[in-house]
């Protein structure tokens, strides 16, 4: 019999500090009505406690799908994060997590995918579980942009925000769960958006710190062409190739980075608006958080058999689509 491997709980965490547009204004110029109207955006979260980074985000996500599912710790299989924003090179920030968590018989690693973070970890979760190997596997995308992002520049503090989501993969078998994904890389577009500082080949410097190398650099009006293209070409690409029309879509789960190339993507795939998660204007561009995020906010309106697509366009550049059959209804 045929394993898939179903998202079967889902939750997310975003810090309790709100950054407005209007407390923007007074950082950088600029102004709300820009960036409402541009991006969409009109609020983001910011993790300001001192000594916390994204593994305690992603913990308190976890710990929602334990709590939900009334399972411990110590059940899980695996855990994979999706981050650009680890808490430390090494160990992973899933190792942390694990011990945070006293997952004891987890292991996992980090996987580094920029904003389609999450979906690259989605599809590595489903590999482990469609093997028969594990049974629980925990998938998280987590994201404290805020420690890479420089709040002195206006083409990047407006967009980003703080956040994680988790889901839970277990087994299923009755063809529920992840259907299809299409996932792709392109390298040459790391110069559009990328951290230039902080890896081997820049370790930092007092000279790189200073040049502000550490933090995201990004040129928004390519990124935003090829994130239009990107994003709506996998998207009509999966429907095609699994013979799905606007119609049959329950739900559409964009990244959420521009809420223009949100609609450029419906757009082209025939789904309504009505049918699109959305949550940028609350938290802004959470990067590996956005779709579990969105999934969390609109878990009680997905029904079981729902046919959902996943998309999202990533710095460096990575993007992709996942097809999903959601397994489960609230109670
Ligand atoms: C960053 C982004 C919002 C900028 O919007 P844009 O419409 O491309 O803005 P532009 O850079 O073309 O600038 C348009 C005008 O707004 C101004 N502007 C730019 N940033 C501004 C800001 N933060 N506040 C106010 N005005 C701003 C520019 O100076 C320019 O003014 P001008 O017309 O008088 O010269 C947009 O390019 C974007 O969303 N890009 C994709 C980002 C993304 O998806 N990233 C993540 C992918 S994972």
């Amino acid at each position: 019999m045929k394993i898939t491997a179903a998202i079967t709980a889902v939750h997310g965490y975003v810090p309790d500090y709100v950054l407005s547009n209007q407390v923007l204004e007074t950082m950088v110029d600029t102004n709300s009505e820009w960036i409402e109207s541009r991006t969409g955006i009109k609020e983001r979260r910011i993790l300001k406690s001192k000594g916390l980074g994204t593994s305690d985000m992603a913990v308190e996500a976890i710990k929602g799908i334990l709590d939900k599912k009334k399972i411990s710790a110590e059940e899980i299989d695996m855990i994979i994060v999706g981050t650009v924003t680890p808490d430390h090179i090494f160990p992973s920030t899933s190792n942390i997590i694990c011990d945070k968590l006293g997952a004891k018989n987890a292991w996992g690693y980090d996987i580094s995918a920029a904003c389609s973070g999450f979906l690259f970890a989605l599809v590595t979760g489903t590999q482990f579980i469609e093997t028969g190997k594990f049974k629980k596997i925990i998938v998280v995308g987590a994201d404290k942009m805020s420690s890479i992002i420089d709040y002195t520049d206006r083409a990047t503090c407006i967009i980003f925000g703080d956040g994680a989501g988790a889901v839970l993969l277990e087994p299923n078998y009755e063809g529920l769960g992840i259907v299809d994904s299409i996932l792709k890389v392109d390298g040459s577009g790391k110069k559009y958006l990328f951290q230039q500082g902080g890896g081997s080949v820049q370790p930092p410097t007092m000279r790189s710190v200073a040049a502000k190398e550490h933090f995201v650099y990004q040129e928004g009006q390519s990124v935003f062409k090829f994130a239009v293209k990107g994003m709506a070409d996998v998207s009509a690409e999966i429907m095609e190739r699994n013979k799905l029309k606007g119609e049959d879509v329950a739900w559409l789960v964009p990244h959420q980075a521009n809420k223009r190339i949100i609609d450029a993507t419906a757009n082209r795939m025939g789904v309504g608006t009505d049918k699109v998660m959305l949550n940028i204007h609350r938290y802004g561009n959470t990067t590996s958080g956005t779709i579990p995020l969105c999934l969390w906010d609109y878990e009680k309106q997905m029904h079981q058999g729902d046919n959902i697509i996943l998309s999202a366009f990533g710095g460096g550049f990575t993007w992709g689509a996942i097809y999903v059959k959601w397994a489960y209804n609230c109670s």
